[in-house]
């Protein structure tokens, strides 16, 4: 079977989404599989159950899907400095994929949208290392020989991948953070390959 890195994320209005495709490019670049899943959407009045399958767009992540991954990146737009409640939903039943070490040894990297240039991209991108750190994921960031990484006046952190989509969330992605994006890409692939 040909080894995957499993690109999981959640996006209300697109711009994460688009991040998540463009890390794929880099994943593909490496010579991996980029597989797309995302979460489903919760509320605080739960009174429908999403459908199992989405009507449109990537699927539901499974279970299996985390255990079979070779690496993965977690993305999620900004919501208050920190990861949005679907993202953090799913997390809060891993339980059993910690017990099981799906992802021990694995490189994970993380990536993440927000409306201001100075919302809180590095915390929310903090916020879901937590997780991975938990479940003994080995932490992978852009380094500085990214030259995209000092030179952009849009997104793009050591920490992760990121896009700042503006106060109506509608600015494009950028050069500088299309390239971060598939460096981030490449680079858990590469280390995937290592790993494995
Ligand atoms: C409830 C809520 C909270 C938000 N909090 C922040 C924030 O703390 N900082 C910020 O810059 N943008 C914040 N935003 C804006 C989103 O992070 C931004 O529009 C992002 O690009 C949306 O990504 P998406 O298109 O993948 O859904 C918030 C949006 C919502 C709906």
């Amino acid at each position: 079977m040909s080894k995957s890195i499993l690109i999981l994320y959640y996006s209300r209005d697109g711009s994460t989404k688009k991040l998540a495709q463009e890390i794929a490019r880099g994943v593909e670049k490496g010579g991996l599989i980029a597989k797309l899943r995302t979460v489903p959407n919760i509320t605080t009045t739960i009174d429908t159950i999403a459908p199992p399958v989405p009507k449109e767009g990537d699927i539901y992540v499974s279970k299996d899907d985390i255990k079979e991954c070779a690496g993965i990146a977690l993305g999620s737009p900004t919501r208050f400095g920190n990861m949005a409640g679907p993202m953090r939903h799913f997390w809060d039943s891993t339980t059993d994929l910690w017990f099981a070490g799906a992802l021990l040894n694995k490189p994970a990297a993380v990536f993440t949208s927000t409306g201001s240039m100075h919302g809180g991209q590095e915390t929310t991108l903090l916020s879901m290392m937590f997780p991975l750190i938990h479940h003994g994921a080995i932490i992978v960031g852009i380094p500085y020989s990214e030259a995209a990484l000092s030179e952009t006046t849009t997104g793009g952190t050591p920490y992760g991948a990121s896009h700042v989509g503006g106060s109506k969330n509608d600015r494009p992605i950028s050069e500088d953070e299309k390239t971060l994006c598939h460096a981030l890409g490449l680079r858990l692939a590469t280390l995937a390959n290592k790993l494995s």
